[in-house]
């Protein structure tokens, strides 16, 4: 009989042997045909199934929110200095993409871990922020640097206002919420972010879908796809910003000296000791 010789790689999401390539075994014309959306693709390559329409606006809504956050973002900032010296697309977009992390965009994944093992093991947010505390780890998902409970993220309260009207449960975002509620008596801008807000309602979206099974959503958890719908949504301003500053011809930045503290180690200490300058 035949013997099959042992591949190098496995592959489960696509195919591009035959006449038109599929995504989860779903054929190209029939994507095109049905018209489906990056919502819909994204589904297939990541998930590996259909998702219901509510389910694939949310990604589409996450994405379209998510897409650029003006120019001084971390980002932003590192993809504009790049292109300004003279580097290329892919240099001055992946130069941007590099920041996104647990301060910046990527605290999606970990936003989702802690509320949802908070809130599965019946944690009151007061228990949850403190332990959270006493182990000296900041909550994913919350606080902003312009963003206050007086300047509440409109991306937030737009995703809210989403999942409250499509979902059929918002059992995480409520406990997020209920987070919120709870660090913001300590500081003004401890606002639920919009990580923390994209972390508590997706995992209402695999909960609530019913398209999951509870390990499945143990494992996306665990292994962490939801930072990348940040790092997609992103990039295209990245790209924004790099087409922007080819158009606008910038020279080569520098920053300026005025702007830099120049000092010995001891002095600084001492002066985020009488808080003349903030700690970064
Ligand atoms: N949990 C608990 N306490 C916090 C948190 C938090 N998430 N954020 C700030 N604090 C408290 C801390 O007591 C902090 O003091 P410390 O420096 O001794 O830890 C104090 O507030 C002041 O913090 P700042 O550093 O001034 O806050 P800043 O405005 O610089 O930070 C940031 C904003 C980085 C977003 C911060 O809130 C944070 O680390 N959050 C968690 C990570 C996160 O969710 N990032 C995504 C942000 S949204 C986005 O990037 C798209
Ligand atoms: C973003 O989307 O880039 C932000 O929420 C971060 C910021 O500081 O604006």
């Amino acid at each position: 009989g035949k013997v099959r010789a042992p591949t190098h790689i496995i592959s489960t999401i696509s195919d591009d042997r035959g006449e038109e390539p599929c995504y989860a075994g779903v054929p190209m014309s029939s994507i095109i045909e049905k018209g489906f959306g990056v919502g819909d693709v994204i589904s297939l390559l990541w998930f590996k199934r259909s998702l219901p329409r509510y389910c694939t606006q949310f990604i589409e809504i996450c994405i379209m929110l998510c897409a650029d956050h003006g120019p001084c973002v971390s980002g932003a900032h590192n993809t504009i200095v790049t292109a300004r010296a003279g580097k290329d697309l892919v240099s001055s977009l992946v130069s941007g993409l590099l920041t996104i992390g647990p301060r910046f965009g990527g605290a999606i994944d970990d936003a989702a871990r802690y509320f949802k093992d908070a809130h599965d093991r019946g944690l009151t947010p007061y228990e949850f922020v403190e332990s959270m505390k006493k182990k000296g780890i900041r909550v994913p998902g919350i606080g902003h640097r312009i963003k206050n409970r007086d300047n509440k993220d409109k991306r937030v309260e737009l995703l809210q206002k989403f999942a409250r009207t499509h979902f059929p449960s918002v059992k995480y975002m409520e406990y997020a919420v209920q987070v919120e509620t709870y660090t913001l008596t300590k500081a003004n801008n401890l606002v639920l972010n919009v990580d923390g807000a994209i972390g508590s309602l997706f995992l209402d979206l695999l909960a609530g879908s019913g398209m999951f099974s509870k390990q499945e959503i143990d494992e996306i958890v665990e292994i962490g796809y939801l930072n990348g719908l940040f790092v997609l949504a992103r990039s295209i301003g990245l790209i924004g910003h790099t087409f922007d500053q080819k158009r606008l011809k910038q020279p080569l930045y520098r920053h300026p000296w005025e702007d830099v503290l120049y000092t010995k180690l001891v002095l600084y200490g001492l002066l985020v000791r009488i808080n003349f300058i903030k700690r970064e």
